[in-house]
């Protein structure tokens, strides 16, 4: 088996293998697509005569890296080609110094990443809308996005206004900005078409403004929130607006833990984004 730098021509194929080996029906070629371009020098496939049999990447916030997206095709896992797969992005993210490395993990990841020296750090839970609640918004909600990006790396703590600016170019004008009345931004909330996040607020009362003008937009599917931990304020607020919990996944930190804001952190862009 070789691993390799993904290239533009191997995105179908790792793919097929990641909707495979989550056993979904799901087109993961844009969201590949997307994550590689942000970070095109983390994102590797495992071939086997010619054949992708698996996938790994992460994204560079500066402050951290990421990583995500790793599947190995049904076919040949417990062969030891996830732990080589692995091993060799890891090893890679550290020779580049990387002193904290981040992942949310399934339930097949909890016993693999371990093994690694990452350690358990936390339940996101993800919530889909299953009846609008209305409410009145006190907080001004709009789309200019001066001062994100700073506000977000206070909170972040890591750089990803890169990906906040891909975001806004896929689906432009469903970037949400929650400001005070003197203009200082509180929080913001990417409506995806499906999934909201990122999505980040100073108090749970500016979130519910952000997610009752995010649910003003349209979507593909009944639109999902992803928590990144399963803090109080944050599912007592999904709650109460209507949505659902319906799945959980756990969060890995190796080495030192990103200094961020996790109380104001109500929504992810993506597991595979952190
Ligand atoms: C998790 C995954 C990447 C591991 O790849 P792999 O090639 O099977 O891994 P290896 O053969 O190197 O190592 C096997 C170890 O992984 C763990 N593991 C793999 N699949 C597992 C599963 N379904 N349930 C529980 N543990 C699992 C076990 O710890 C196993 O160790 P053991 O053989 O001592 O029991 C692969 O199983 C996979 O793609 N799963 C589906 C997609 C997924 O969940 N990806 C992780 C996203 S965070």
């Amino acid at each position: 088996m070789q691993i390799r730098l993904m290239e533009a021509g191997d995105v179908a194929a790792a793919a097929h293998v990641l909707a495979a080996a989550h056993k979904v029906d799901f087109d993961f070629g844009p969201m590949l697509r997307r994550n590689q371009s942000l970070t095109p020098q983390y994102w590797w496939v495992m071939v086997e005569q010619e054949a992708v049999v698996g996938v790994v990447g992460a994204t560079d916030y500066g402050t951290f890296a990421h990583i995500g997206l790793m599947a190995i095709d049904p076919g040949v896992q417990m062969t030891g080609a996830g732990t080589a797969l692995f091993e060799y992005c890891f090893e890679g993210l550290r020779a580049d110094g990387f002193r904290s490395i981040t992942l949310y993990s399934t339930d097949a990841g909890l016993a693999f990443y371990p093994r690694f020296g990452f350690r358990w750090a936390g339940l996101s839970t993800e919530w889909v809308l299953r009846k609008r609640k209305s409410i009145e918004r006190r907080f001004e909600v709009g789309g200019n996005l001066s001062r994100v990006a700073n506000w977000d790396q206070d909170v972040f703590g890591g750089d990803r206004w890169r990906l906040i600016e891909t975001l806004d170019a896929e689906a432009p004008g469903r970037v949400l900005v929650a400001r005070d009345p003197a203009g200082t931004v509180q929080g913001f909330a990417v409506a995806q078409p499906v999934v909201i996040g990122p999505f980040a607020a100073s108090s749970p009362e500016v979130a519910r403004d952000l997610l009752d003008a995010a649910l003003d937009l349209d979507y593909n599917a009944s639109p999902r929130v992803i928590l990144p931990d399963a803090h109080a304020e944050g599912e007592t607020l999904l709650i109460a607006m209507g949505f659902g919990a319906f799945r959980t996944s756990r969060y890995f930190i190796w080495g030192e833990a990103p200094v961020q804001r996790r109380g104001w952190m109500y929504g992810q862009g993506a597991y595979s984004l952190g």
